[in-house]
Formats: C-alpha cells, structure tokens, sequence
C-alpha cells in the first residue's frame, strides 16, 4: 500500500472516483473495524478538507464516539437524537444543507454549518454512522451521498 492517497485535482465526483480504490485497498488488508474506521475518517478528511468527519458506533443502544478528525466532539447521541440519531433510527442517509434549520440538531462546534450523516450497515443493521460536518452552508448533495454509501460499503 502506498503511504500517501493520491487524488487529482479534479470535480468532487473525479476526487470520490479517485479515492474509492483507495479506500479499498487500505480496508481489505486490515480487519480490525476501528483501525478502518480512523483511515476512512482520515482519507475523506485529507481529500477533501471537512471540518469535522468521523464515526459513532452504535454500542450499548446508543451512538458512541469512534475515530475522527476535526474538535472535539459530543460523545454519546441517543436514538432519533441529533443528524445522527436520525439516520441511524431510519437506517438512512441524512443531508442537512442547513444546520440551524434541523430540528434537534445537535450543535458539537458551533462552526458547523451543513452535515452529512451515512449509516453503516450490517446484516441489515446499523452498526455505525459516519459524520462529516462541514463550515459551509449546502456543502453535501447526491453525489457524496452516493460515494459515501459506497465508502462505508467496504468497512
Ligand atoms: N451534529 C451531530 C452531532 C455530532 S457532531 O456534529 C460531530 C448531530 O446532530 O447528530
């Protein structure tokens, strides 16, 4: 495996295109989920400069912080709580192109602005999210929800 990931400097999709591979390739030698986990976080975070982006695992009914990049974060997020909570009750992607405009929304830093959250599944249960929060305003659409389902496909 290479030391570095090499992206080009290309649209989001081309930079997704890139990574994938990538992503497969550092996950496939490696079984431990959290060693996973903390690369993934660190290869979206590196490639395409989120503010915060990590993982909750679902652990004793509740979300628990796992590996991120970014602040300091909330560590424990109950069901149907917060982005997070919400797509691990409905098992699905959740975009919020407006933070302050979710209702509930759990606000770890104050800078955060937009989110995306992508359940991890497993066995048709949701094992983990992926969080990846953002300083902008509508940073995430249907392409990182796309790209990021097949991210977290792999771990
Ligand atoms: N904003 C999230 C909480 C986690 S932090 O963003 C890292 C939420 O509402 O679930």
């Amino acid at each position: 495996m290479a030391e570095e990931i090499q992206i080009s400097a290309g649209s989001k999709e081309e930079k997704y295109k890139d990574l994938l591979p990538q992503v497969r390739a550092v996950v496939e030698t490696e079984t431990d989920p959290i060693a996973n986990m903390a690369n993934v976080a660190s290869m979206l975070h590196e490639t395409f400069g989120f503010w915060w982006t990590g993982f909750y695992r679902v652990l004793d009914g509740e979300l628990v912080l796992g590996p991120f990049q970014g602040p300091l974060a909330c560590t424990r997020i109950k069901k149907g709580k917060g982005v997070c909570g919400t797509a691990w009750e409905r098992a699905a992607t959740v975009i919020v192109p407006d933070v302050d405009a979710f209702p509930g929304h759990i606000a770890c830093s104050s800078l955060s602005r937009s989110e995306i959250v992508v359940p991890v599944q497993r066995d048709g249960e949701v094992i983990a999210v992926l969080d990846i929060d953002s300083k902008d305003l509508a940073t995430f659409d249907e392409v990182d929800k796309k790209y990021l389902e097949e991210v977290v496909s792999v771990l």
